[in-house]
């Protein structure tokens, strides 16, 4: 029997990448990917439990579906993921609708637990493993993008910063083989693609036997020089003068670097068990400067973090302006269950001065953005061609090795192109240039 299945997917680039492995799981046992999920047989959602906002999106949508169910009694559902790791069994109890709770290193199970859900019964699988990285399972690349593409280098988190749930969903760290991440984007450039981001809660601690991620960094640049590079995250405690000196020897490793501070206060970085100081972050910053005229910095925020004073809220405002980013996500505190801050801490900002923080950090970094877009004009950037603009199909975008998004008027450039564009112009989100 050919059966029909739908991933919607939530959360970091690490889920999109899993839900490409479950793609390549399912297909290989016979299933066949749909996109219009009130056709499917199956429906799977890849969720995230990083904050509690996104716990109720994917409650949202699942209403949605058990709706769907009602008229469509086969119809199963799935949740994977973050969500299902958190929850386990509870999952079902508290959604009548939930046939199968699967987590992030069971998805090699995941055809044998359909067949236990397809014999009308429920089925769990949420056990953690310390080795799973699905090294030689090849993903099957969903979505559009033929330019771009993800590979997972490690899995996993255990710094157990106290807000965050991640170590809990994900388990330990591991490092994947680095053959077989080489041999994967060597696989990619073979097939067209140009540009590949190595993925990992911690990529820079990736170690596996003797290869550190600097050097597994210079072997994949190695590939091919048309094959541009990309990593995330970086925490701040492994980012070493090695892997800056790599960046800087290989031009198609690029100049762009996600470093989240989290906060700009000492007392807060001590509660959240960050490992750093501003101290140490700071000297970070300035060895990238060293290495790295051209780099660009991005970052994470969290206002609003338990015991937060003005003080230390006006110490993150100044350390955004000491660096300059180019660009961050923000984010307001979410009180994570059984973390350490749960446990520890009582959430005592109130929410409307977390909202009013997050509002001043929101708009300093506008302000930041359009000033480091503004430096830039009168440049001339490479620019790796990815599509059509969404404004208008007269012109095409693509973004430079800085990671920023350049639009400019289209000729008879291809997707996948390398151009070279003069910026004339500028937003806080893009930059506006004429092809040379
Ligand atoms: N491993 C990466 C981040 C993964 S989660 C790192 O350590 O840098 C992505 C971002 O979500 C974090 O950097 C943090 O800014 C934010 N985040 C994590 N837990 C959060 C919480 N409980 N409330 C609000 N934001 C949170
Ligand atoms: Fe979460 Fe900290 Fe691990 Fe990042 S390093 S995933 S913030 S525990
Ligand atoms: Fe969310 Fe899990 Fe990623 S909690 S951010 S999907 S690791």
């Amino acid at each position: 029997m050919n059966r029909t299945f739908f991933i919607e997917t939530y959360g970091c680039q690490m889920n999109f990448s899993d839900s490409e492995i479950v793609h390549s799981v399912l297909i290989s046992a016979g299933y066949t990917p749909i996109e219009n999920y009130k056709e499917a047989d199956i429906i799977l959602m890849n969720t995230c439990s990083i904050r509690d906002h996104a716990e109720q999106r994917v409650l949202n949508r699942l209403k949605e579906f058990s709706f769907l169910k009602k008229k469509k009694p086969h119809l199963k559902i799935g949740i994977l993921g973050c969500m299902a790791e958190r929850l386990k069994e509870e999952l079902m109890l508290l959604q009548q609708s939930v046939d199968l709770v699967v987590g992030p290193d069971a998805y090699r199970n995941l055809p044998s637990l359909l067949n236990t859900v397809e014999s009308g019964e429920k089925a769990v699988n949420v056990l953690l493993s310390e080795e799973e990285t699905y090294a030689e399972i090849e993903p099957v690349r969903v979505g559009d993008n033929q330019v771009s593409a993800f590979i997972a280098i490690m899995r996993g988190c255990e710094n157990f910063c106290a807000y965050c749930v991640v170590p809990y969903t994900r388990g330990k760290e591991r490092s994947r083989d680095y053959e077989t991440i080489v041999n994967e984007a060597q696989k990619l450039f073979d097939q067209g693609y140009r540009e590949i981001t190595l993925l990992g809660q911690n990529v820079n601690s990736y170690q596996y036997n003797d290869v550190n991620f600097a050097q597994l960094l210079a072997r994949v640049a190695e590939v091919n020089p048309l094959l541009r590079v990309r990593f995330a995250t970086s925490h701040p405690k492994d980012l070493s003068d090695e892997l800056l000196q790599t960046m800087s020897q290989y031009p198609n490793i690029c100049k762009a670097i996600h470093l989240p501070i989290q906060s700009g206060s000492d007392a807060v970085l001590k509660k959240m068990k960050r490992k750093y100081d501003t101290a140490w972050y700071l000297d970070r910053i300035s060895a990238i400067r060293r290495y790295l005229p051209d780099c660009s910095i991005s970052t994470d925020i969290i206002a609003g973090f338990c015991s937060e004073t003005e003080e230390d809220h006006q110490n993150t405002l100044n350390l955004m302006e000491t660096v300059g980013y180019a660009s961050a996500f923000m984010f307001k505190y979410s009180e994570r269950p059984d973390t350490f801050a749960a446990k520890n801490y009582p959430d005592d900002v109130p929410e409307n001065v977390k909202s009013r923080r997050l509002t001043e950090i929101i708009n300093k970094q506008q302000e930041l953005s359009l000033k480091s877009n503004q430096s830039d004009v009168g440049k001339t950037f490479e620019v790796l061609v990815e599509g059509v603009s969404k404004k208008s199909n007269k012109r095409y975008f693509g973004r430079n090795s800085q990671n920023k998004v350049v639009v400019f008027n289209h000729t008879n450039e291809k997707i996948g192109d390398y151009i070279q564009v003069q910026i004339t112009d500028c937003s806080a989100i893009t930059l506006i240039g004429k092809r040379l």
